[in-house]
């Protein structure tokens, strides 16, 4: 399923540059040398928040490690809750020294934060935004991927995909995105090991409702072309001849879907999609 890459454990930062040049060999990137202030200042960033919503520690670092070797202009966020992997993935941006001013775009249905609706989408990174100067940040909030083609500007070379997990909004969100991403980008999709970790979780937080939802496992098993397996978390490259996907959408498109309502309709806007992708 994809090139493997080992998987970063909470706690593990001391070992992020070996992770940056594993990640560098496997997608054929030169590797970095990361600096100890940056280290410091991602390992505090884990450390401040957590809520089972958000991505955990070992997804983030994958996260920053994916910004952090790619130069980027325009990055997308699909699903930013508090602004948790939006400020990781900054702090990523500002730390390349190619990089000199990124556009990050963090695109939410919700105004408010999933988990705290006292705060606004995005809080956590626009807490830390004056320590990443080059990054400016783009709160879409009430959107979703349907309206990325009118808002994200320019091109993006990398994305992230967090939002809807019922199968098949990663499918629908991944080619919304298509008509704003650059030949060769790269977009990770979280929760790709979900319907395994859910039960887990559930286990941890008996509180919460953790479903497990299938859509970002499915998207990552079909992709059919290079990809880059994480654990819960994986990197598929947009290719660079968007019709090879047109199979392995075919196929996804006649799996189980979790979302409610009427599936044919579902269908026709996916192919809708799928045929504004190939522009
Ligand atoms: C798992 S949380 C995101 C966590 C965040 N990426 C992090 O790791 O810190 C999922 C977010 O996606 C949003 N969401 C759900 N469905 C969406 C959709 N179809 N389009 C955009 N956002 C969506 C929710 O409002 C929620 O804030």
């Amino acid at each position: 399923m994809g090139e493997a890459i080992s998987h970063l454990q909470t706690g593990q930062v001391s070992a992020l540059q070996s992770y940056v040049n594993e990640m560098a060999a496997i997608l054929g990137v030169p590797s970095v040398e990361l600096a100890t202030a940056e280290v410091d200042a991602l390992s505090e960033h884990l450390q401040n928040v957590y809520h089972p919503g958000q991505s955990g520690p070992s997804d983030v670092n994958f996260l920053y490690v994916m910004a952090r070797l790619m130069p980027a202009r325009s990055y997308i966020e699909i699903g930013t809750a508090s602004g948790f992997s939006s400020m990781a993935i900054a702090m990523a941006l500002q730390a390349n020294p190619l990089n000199t001013e990124v556009h990050l775009h963090c695109i939410d249905r919700k105004e408010k934060c999933l988990f705290d609706e006292t705060k606004d989408v995005g809080f956590v990174a626009i807490a830390g935004q004056a320590k990443v100067p080059k990054v400016k940040f783009h709160f879409h909030r009430g959107t979703d991927s349907f309206q990325a083609k009118d808002l994200v500007s320019p091109k993006a070379n990398l994305a992230f995909i967090d939002g809807n997990h019922q199968h098949p909004w990663p499918l629908q969100d991944i080619l919304n995105l298509m008509p704003v991403l650059e030949p060769g980008a790269w977009v990770a999709l979280h929760d790709i090991d979900l319907p395994r970790i859910a039960l887990e979780l559930q286990k941890m937080y008996p509180g919460e409702t953790i479903e497990p939802r299938f859509g970002p496992q499915y998207l990552f098993q079909q992709w059919p072309g290079r990809k880059i397996d994480g654990g819960n978390i994986g990197l598929v490259e947009i290719p660079k001849e968007r019709s090879t996907l047109a199979t392995s959408i075919e196929r996804l498109l006649s799996l189980p879907f979790e979302t409610p309502g009427d599936s044919e309709s579902r269908k026709r806007k996916l192919r809708a999609a799928l045929a504004a992708a190939m522009v």
